[in-house]
């Protein structure tokens, strides 16, 4: 299987003439000359799907927000490039090679839903692509493509919960990055208008909503917010059309998919893959495969979905695919996990940093999700016993209770999942039969290059707080700071 180069060039693209001899502006131009419903419609007909997470389809969004624009005020376009998820360095691989692409992107939508302006939002800490980013838009304003839309960039905090849609827009607002309880396509808690249609899903979860459904007194203008990948796809979507998009990929999940491969793998990459290669070689072709006279036993994609054992590995990367075998896409981070790997010790690392990242707002969500994560660790390291299991087993039952976004649905997924697969690793040390390991380090990626992945270490002194303290406050992020609490 070889390698694609729709949304990630084989070079970095430094300047918009290169761009530009790269085809580069031919979408914006279609856009500009088209009518926007013809634009959307074609976006719904490539069947492009949002790369953030969750699938959602990008021109039903689209759809539902120029549907719902305000008759006083523009909308926006929000870029997520809050890349957190641990195992994923995709979207600012991309920020690396080619901002041109997703700048591009995002002023389509711009263009489409009737905004007039374009945020960009990543982390304070992504330096070259804040580089990138700022020199790109630098030159678009000076030839003239940004026309009157206002494009910036906000640099945000390191927090995952940065990511999720609703916190992002929190931040955006200058309050702490918890998510909220309202449709998750506005901007500010302020903004939000009396709303006659429910706006929480059937789960109940806000950040599952998606797009909340059209009605109301819309005066308060909705935010669409786009994926960093889902918009690098768009140009080239409304330049070729969609059946050129649908020439890659699978009917439910067509177009390409930017993988990482990270973990007990020969050299840790990204690159970009046609939707629906199986697993086994998306890891040899991005990744070298596994490591010299080693099998992999498991796959955790990210910390988003429940584990995939190694008998799925001809899995194709699809979202229908990996769905059907009780897993999910994600955002296509594969960490990779070999025989020489502690299942328990992974469970731990991974049940930390979803406990660490929670935000407390809802109580299970924190607390079951520390006790989770404490006592994995006892286990990981051979000094819990049966009770220490005992009370994993019951607490990942309730973690998700009454939980306001999906980070808490996450750690029910990926511990129950360890569990169930891997029971008789997690007893055996229960029973101190196996020899004891310290928990994974399982956090954000800081780089990805020539061959090597860099886990962010530092999450090893974070605190439940959200603080590098020597000692946590015992306080959850949402009471340290509760001025700024989302209603
Ligand atoms: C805990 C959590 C973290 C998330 N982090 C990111 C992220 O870093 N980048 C991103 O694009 N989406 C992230 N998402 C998904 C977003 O909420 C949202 O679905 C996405 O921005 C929508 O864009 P898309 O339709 O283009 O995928 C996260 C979701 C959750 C629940
Ligand atoms: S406590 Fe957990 S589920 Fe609730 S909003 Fe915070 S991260 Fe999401």
């Amino acid at each position: 299987m070889t390698v694609v180069h729709r949304v990630l060039p084989p070079e970095p693209i430094e300047t918009l003439a290169d761009y530009v001899k790269t085809g580069g502006g031919k979408g914006l131009s279609a856009a500009r000359e088209a009518d926007p419903d013809a634009v959307i419609a074609d976006l719904t007909a490539s069947g492009l799907r949002g790369r953030g997470g969750a699938g959602f389809p990008t021109g039903v969004k689209w759809r539902t927000v120029r549907d719902n624009r305000s008759p006083v005020e523009p909308s926006a376009v929000v870029v997520n490039g809050a890349e957190g998820e641990p195992g994923t360095f995709k979207d600012r691989t991309i920020l690396r090679l080619n901002p041109f692409h997703v700048l591009e992107g995002a002023l389509i939508a711009a263009h489409v839903v009737g905004a007039d302006e374009v945020i960009v939002g990543v982390k304070r800490s992504f330096e070259p692509e804040v580089a990138r980013l700022r020199a790109a838009i630098a030159e678009l304003v000076a030839e003239g493509w940004t026309d009157s839309v206002r494009v910036t960039v906000f640099e945000g905090p390191g927090e995952y919960l940065y990511g999720e849609e609703t916190a992002l827009l929190e931040v955006l607002d200058g309050r702490h990055p918890f998510p909220r309880i309202a449709p998750p396509y506005r901007r500010g808690v302020e903004e939000v208008v009396e709303h006659t249609d429910d706006v929480t899903s059937e789960s109940g979860l806000s950040a599952h909503v998606e797009m909340a459904g059209p009605g109301g007194d819309m005066v308060a203008p909705p935010t669409l917010v786009d994926n960093v990948e889902t918009l690098a796809n768009v140009p080239r979507i409304v330049a070729r059309g969609a059946a050129w998009f649908r020439t890659e990929g699978t009917d439910e999940s067509p177009g390409t998919i930017v993988c990482t491969v990270t973990g007990a793998v020969r050299r840790p990459g990204v690159a970009e893959l046609q939707m629906g290669t199986p697993l086994r070689e998306v890891i040899e072709t991005v990744a070298g495969g596994p490591r010299r006279d080693r099998q992999i036993k498991a796959v955790l994609p990210g910390v988003s979905n429940t584990v995939i054992g190694a008998e799925l590995l001809d899995t194709p990367v699809s979202y229908e695919a990996l769905a059907a075998v009780g897993s999910g896409l994600g955002s296509a981070g594969f960490i990779v996990l070999d025989d020489a790997v502690d299942m328990t010790a992974v469970a731990a690392g991974a049940s930390r940093f979803l406990a660490v990242e929670s935000c407390g707002q809802c109580t299970p969500c924190k607390q079951d999700g520390l006790q989770i994560a404490d006592r994995l660790a006892r286990l990981s390291r051979s000094v819990g016993d049966e009770h220490d299991l005992e009370v994993v087993e019951t607490r990942v039952l309730t973690v998700a209770d009454e939980a306001r976004c999906f980070l808490a649905n996450q750690h029910q997924l990926v511990v129950s999942s360890i569990l169930q697969r891997f029971g008789d690793e997690v007893r055996a040390h229960a029973s101190r039969r196996a020899d004891p390991a310290e928990p994974e380090l399982v956090a954000e990626l800081v780089d990805v290059a020539n061959g090597d992945a860099t886990v962010d270490a530092r999450h090893r002194d974070k605190q439940p707080d959200w603080s590098y303290d020597d000692v946590d406050s015992g306080k959850s992020p949402a009471d340290r700071f509760a001025d700024h609490r989302a209603e």
